[in-house]
């Protein structure tokens, strides 16, 4: 049969395996800005790594009744289609993923896929209108070893009269993740620890690797008792949503379920911070995925400039939880990549620094050294637009994704490259501070991570900086002088952040390994756990001498420590009981605490796209389980929904003391914060003041004394007896109100700017 009486028969049989109530969800025909052509939206991808087998491949064995069909459009130009009751095609191959990719149209319908003989789905190809090279089943966590794909074309499809057709135009088959090839422990632990630092069963910390993400974890945040929002870039990630891979999703932290979100820009190094009405907003990113810099036309839209909405959402299904966005109603005033966004004592939301477009490191070029407010303010003269931040043009190169800190005195914390500054927002002032001792840098591409630590009434919220890890390569030096071997950091830097803590200045101790890139996640113990990163090389992926797989960075640092920051000097890290990891944690890493005390890890993908070569993309999830989760905990009850300022309220308790004395009582409010790019944005501990009745049974609390101590918006409060914290509860700190909005400002920047910048600037019509 030639193709083209081929397709005349498709033609004739074009109605019969027609759904009646036909929706058609996928994505295709967008017009990405820029273009005047409608895209179709093609999802076959090959990872670097994994391997395509096409249709003509002999590996793919045949029952009779299938039809091989020639076009350009095809995957190495031909594809296999069959609507032949009960013909099947299998394939045999070794790896952890496999991929099938056909058709879809009007006359398409059901096929029974089993892996290994057993059946696993019913995939239906049906489609409104005709698309090549769709994935039309997917399977990524497969065993390790030898699997067989079968496919069956059952013919059916509801309301068909006709037999339907099937498929196949490619197989891409995804190794299994690796493990290092380097597992040797370091020297350190080759001998058994002396018996001082053996972990005592009380001391055990257990690391479980349970779940995917769906979508790779580059940005993180618990949103609620059950869910974390996951925040990715545009990449070929195997969850999928309308017909395209997501790049966002919620993560069900008890069932491990992604629920894609439906992100519309591109949200590829966002940074993000929940207001104080519990809104969470998303804020910046990268322009549309293109071909060079990342996967074509996913029909995704610039997120320079996007701030992008999830409204509060408590549902323990992730049902109607959405994100939005509305560039021509609400966008920030300049293009930023990189960005921090921290929550202000007026519950509003300050964005800070940035690239205007994307790349790697900072150059004055793309710098955007200055900071704007959401919802706009009208400050200095600003009337919404962005203020100038002289800190950040000292900071460059190295200044990307700064660090920054709400104070107990209103100001504002920052540290970029070597440096550091408080920032009085209210008068527009820096009071510059010491560098950080022995260059150490400690901002993008050179990342280290920071932490405010606890603040408590104990010392009049006396507060304290803590940022570990980092490196100390010139940043002035092109990517091919830098090489993924270079060491990274091990120095951790503490500050009082008082006239007299300046005045000594900045303490530093060292880690017991160095670490780029590390995650901080404070703990409710009041202690800080130190996970993720590399011992060498530098941020990114695909740019420096040395790469390993497209990886800029090596030497994964496999094993936590925690940092016990009360402790005497000297004997503040503890690696004591703690277990190694055998998933590599480099770039686009993340960690966060979760209600329920253990501490969830994900990501790493120092890759352009979805990739399986050395360091590819990462996606399962671990849990790293701290001694207290396995010990009688206390428990809070009567936990009110909101907590305002300095308001007295009185809980239940059941304590579970673990000794025989006077308990230690000890209730906190935490901001488990944003976490991207080693940066957790907002993180927070705060203690209350608090009294126990004296039979131990209900304990009155008083809210923090202002939004300075802890900025109005969302938080968890847990009790902490003895050192073992209970579960963590959430509300809301203040009254729950929107930040006021400024509606001169907020005008003011829609009639200034355009939604899209950097397409304006690139055709030469921007005001950048
Ligand atoms: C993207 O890649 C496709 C296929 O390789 C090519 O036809 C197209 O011109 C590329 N587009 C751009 C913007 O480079
Ligand atoms: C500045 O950075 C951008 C983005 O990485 C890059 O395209 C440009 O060449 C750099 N400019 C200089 C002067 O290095
Ligand atoms: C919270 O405030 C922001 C900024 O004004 C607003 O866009 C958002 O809709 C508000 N959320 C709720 C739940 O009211």
């Amino acid at each position: 049969m030639t193709l083209h009486s081929f397709s005349l028969l498709f033609y004739a049989l074009a109605t019969l395996c027609l759904n009646v109530c036909a929706v058609d969800l996928a994505w295709n025909g967008h017009t990405t800005p820029g273009s005047t052509t409608p895209a179709r939206f093609s999802p076959y991808y090959v990872p670097p790594g994994a391997k395509s087998y096409d249709s003509a491949s002999p590996l793919v064995l045949y029952s009779a009744g299938w039809t091989e069909v020639y076009s350009k459009s095809y995957v190495h130009n031909s594809q296999r289609g069959t609507d032949q009751v009960g013909a099947y095609l299998k394939f045999s191959f070794e790896g952890c993923g496999i991929e099938w990719f056909g058709s879809c149209n009007r006359r398409y319908g059901i096929s029974h896929v089993y892996i290994d003989r057993v059946l696993v789905q019913k995939v239906d190809a049906w489609c409104d209108k005709e698309r090549k090279q769709q994935r039309i089943f997917w399977d990524f966590a497969l065993s390790k070893g030898k699997h067989t794909i079968q496919i069956v074309n059952t013919g059916e499809r509801p309301g068909s009269t006709q037999p339907c057709f099937t498929s196949l135009d490619a197989f891409v088959v995804t190794q299994c993740p690796g493990v290092p090839s380097d597992p040797s422990p370091s020297p350190r632990s080759t001998s058994p620890p002396p018996a001082s630092l053996q972990a005592q069963p009380n001391e055990e910390w257990t690391l479980e690797q349970k779940g995917s993400t769906g979508v790779h974890a580059m940005q993180l945040a618990i949103i609620s008792p059950t869910h974390a929002m996951i925040v990715d870039k545009v990449e070929h990630n195997p969850l999928t949503l309308d017909g395209h891979p997501a790049w966002a999703a919620l993560f069900n932290l008890q069932s491990h379920a992604v629920t894609p979100l439906s992100i519309k820009s591109n949200s590829f190094c966002a940074g993000g911070s929940f207001l104080s009405n519990g809104t969470l907003i998303v804020v910046g990113g990268n322009p549309v995925a293109e071909n060079k810099t990342a996967p074509a036309d996913f029909g995704d839209v610039n997120g320079l400039q996007s701030i992008r909405f999830f409204q509060p959402c408590y549902s323990s299904s992730a049902a109607g939880c959405d994100i939005y966005e509305n560039p021509s109603q609400f966008r920030m005033a300049s293009s930023r990549w990189y960005n921090t966004v921290i929550r202000m004592p007026d519950g509003s939301a300050m964005i800070i620094g940035g690239s205007k477009k994307g790349g790697w490191i900072n150059n004055a070029t793309t710098n955007n050294p200055t900071l704007e407010y959401f919802p706009p303010k009208s400050l200095h003269g600003s009337n919404g637009m962005p203020i100038h931040l002289p800190f950040l043009v000292d900071t460059l190169n190295s200044n990307l994704f700064p660090i920054a800190f709400v104070l107990p005195d209103g100001t504002i914390f920052m540290a970029a490259n070597n440096d550091a500054m408080i920032y009085n927002w209210k008068d527009n002032t820096e009071q510059r501070l010491p560098s950080i001792p022995n260059g150490v840098r400690v901002t993008y591409p050179m990342a280290g991570t920071a932490l405010l630590l606890p603040l408590s009434p104990s010392n009049n919220y006396q507060p304290e900086i803590f940022i570990c890890g980092g490196s100390t390569v010139d940043d002035t030096k092109p990517s091919y002088e830098i090489s993924s071997q270079a060491p990274a950091s091990a120095q951790c830097s503490r500050m009082v952040l008082t006239k007299d803590g300046i005045q000594e200045g900045w303490k530093t101790e060292q880690m017991p390994e160095a670490r780029l890139m590390p995650d901080a996640v404070l703990l409710p113990t009041g202690q800080v756990l130190i996970v993720n990163g590399a011992g060498t090389g530098i941020s990114g992926y695909g740019n420096v001498l040395h790469q390993v797989g497209a990886s800029n960075a090596d030497n994964p640092v496999l094993k936590s420590v925690l940092y016990t920051p009360s402790a005497p000097e000297g004997s503040r890290f503890s690696q004591v009981g703690m277990p190694q990891s055998n998933i590599p944690r480099l770039y686009h890493s993340v960690a966060t605490l979760v209600p329920d005390g253990r501490v969830m890890i994900a990501g790493s993908n120092p890759n352009l796209d979805r990739s399986a070569v050395k360091y590819g993309t990462e996606y399962r999830v671990e849990w790293l389980s701290p001694p207290y989760m396995s010990k009688r905990r206390p428990q809070l009850k009567k936990v009110p929904k909101q907590l305002d300022f300095g308001q007295m309220v009185v809980l239940s308790v059941q304590l579970q003391p673990q000794g025989q004395d006077q308990p230690d009582v000890k209730v906190a409010l935490m901001d488990l914060g944003y976490v991207t790019h080693a940066v957790h944005a907002n993180s927070r501990m705060v203690y209350l003041e608090t009294a126990l009745s004296e039979y131990g049974t209900e304990l009155t609390i008083t809210g923090p004394p202002n939004g300075n101590v802890y900025p109005p918006g969302p938080a968890w409060i847990v009790v902490v007896v003895d050192g073992i914290p209970s579960v963590a509860q959430q509300l809301i700190i203040g009254d729950g109100k929107s930040p006021e909005v400024d509606e001169e400002a907020q005008k003011n920047v829609l009639l200034n700017t355009s939604p899209d910048q950097y397409e304006d600037s690139k055709s030469g019509g921007g005001e950048e």
